[in-house]
């Protein structure tokens, strides 16, 4: 697309700021307790190897507020590095968590977490990382910031607990899927990226552009995460894919299928439990336009996200922005 003509890469704009991030993370895991074991396991997905895509827009975000507003202090910087911190624990916090409730044994190239200790501990390593992560923002000392970011918290638990065993009628079915995407995936990109504005004390204008902007990207990013677990391998994405189906989930690529493939009804009722129901609904996604359309649906808000960006002075990190919608709808892993 037309924003490729830019040639900025937001990772190396970022550099300073992600170089030592998850050194940064790992040393305040370690510090954070007496328990070797315990330490261990939180540190586990903080290997360098995931795609830091929280941190690098919650950055970028950042700066190119910084930049809109004409001010920008070390200090303001490294608060607002903070909060990327903070977004990229709670992720990592969920995922344990959710490696867990999945059932998953493969993340990130490498056996998961469950995969190698009991479920008890790692449990008790989310929840871990998820305190050392609260302590961290508490001490920013500021309760607007500790508002917005508490609230992806609760959405979080909330866009996993929808999608336990729920059943909706068909006219409920998309709503239902968009706020889940949103609790589960959105609120966490919105929020951290709002709270970068509010630390900075923009006024609500800006807030809301940093917010929304979140918002859009993170419902395009699990989008097309929805989209590649019908079409990406394994080895590609390093974690199971095909897999939604087996949990029973109905994601967009399947909801829209159901149009011109009615018999997905039942099976989307049942939670895909019968035999050969995961493998004709896989195929009747395959043969419907369901992927194409839910391509489409990320591609919409990928285009909001880079318009809401462009309500920012021109920066190098304004022009990131952009491109990172970009490389959210562009991605194969
Ligand atoms: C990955 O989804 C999971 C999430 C985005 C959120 C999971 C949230 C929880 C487990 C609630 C606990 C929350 C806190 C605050 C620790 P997925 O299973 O669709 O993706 P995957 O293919 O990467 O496993
Ligand atoms: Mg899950
Ligand atoms: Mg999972």
């Amino acid at each position: 697309g037309p924003v490729r003509e830019f040639q900025i890469d937001p990772y190396i704009i970022l550099d300073d700021d992600l170089k030592y991030f998850y050194d940064d993370v790992r040393y305040l895991l370690k510090s954070g307790t007496s328990q070797p074991e315990l330490d261990t396991i939180a540190s586990y997905y903080f290997d360098g190897q995931g795609k830091a895509l929280r941190p690098m827009v919650t950055m970028l975000m950042a700066k190119a507020i910084n930049y809109h507003l004409n001010n920008e202090s070390h200090q303001l910087v490294h608060k607002q590095r903070q909060i990327a911190l903070f977004s990229e624990m709670v992720h990592s916090a969920s995922l344990v968590h959710d490696d867990v409730i999945d059932q998953s044994d493969f993340r990130r190239g490498k056996p998961s977490v469950n995969a190698l200790w009991n479920h008890k501990k790692v449990t008790m390593a989310g929840d871990y990382i998820l305190s050392i992560a609260s302590i961290m923002i508490a001490r920013l000392r500021s309760d607007d910031v500790t508002i917005v970011l508490s609230q992806i918290l609760t959405d979080l638990v909330q866009g996993e607990f929808m999608q336990l065993g729920s059943r909706e009628t068909e006219n409920e079915r998309f709503a239902h899927y968009l706020t889940k995407t949103y609790r589960k995936t959105a609120s966490l990109i919105a929020n951290a990226l709002k709270a970068t504005a509010v630390i900075a004390q923009a006024d609500d204008n800006v807030a809301e552009v940093a917010f929304q902007y979140g918002r859009n990207v993170g419902l395009a990013f699990q989008l097309v995460d929805d989209m590649l677990d019908f079409v990406s391998s394994s080895e590609q994405m390093g974690k199971p894919t095909a897999a939604d189906l087996k949990l029973g989930l109905a994601t967009a690529p399947v909801l829209f299928a159901c149009e011109k493939y009615p018999e997905l009804n039942p099976m989307v009722m049942r939670r895909f439990s019968e035999p050969g129901d995961v493998e004709r609904a896989f195929e009747l996604v395959h043969k419907s336009h369901g992927l194409e359309q839910t391509r489409f649906l990320a591609k919409k808000h990928c285009n909001e996200a880079i318009r809401l960006a462009q309500e920012l002075t021109e920066s190098p990190y304004q022009k990131g922005l952009q491109v990172v919608a970009d490389l959210v709808i562009n991605r194969m892993k």
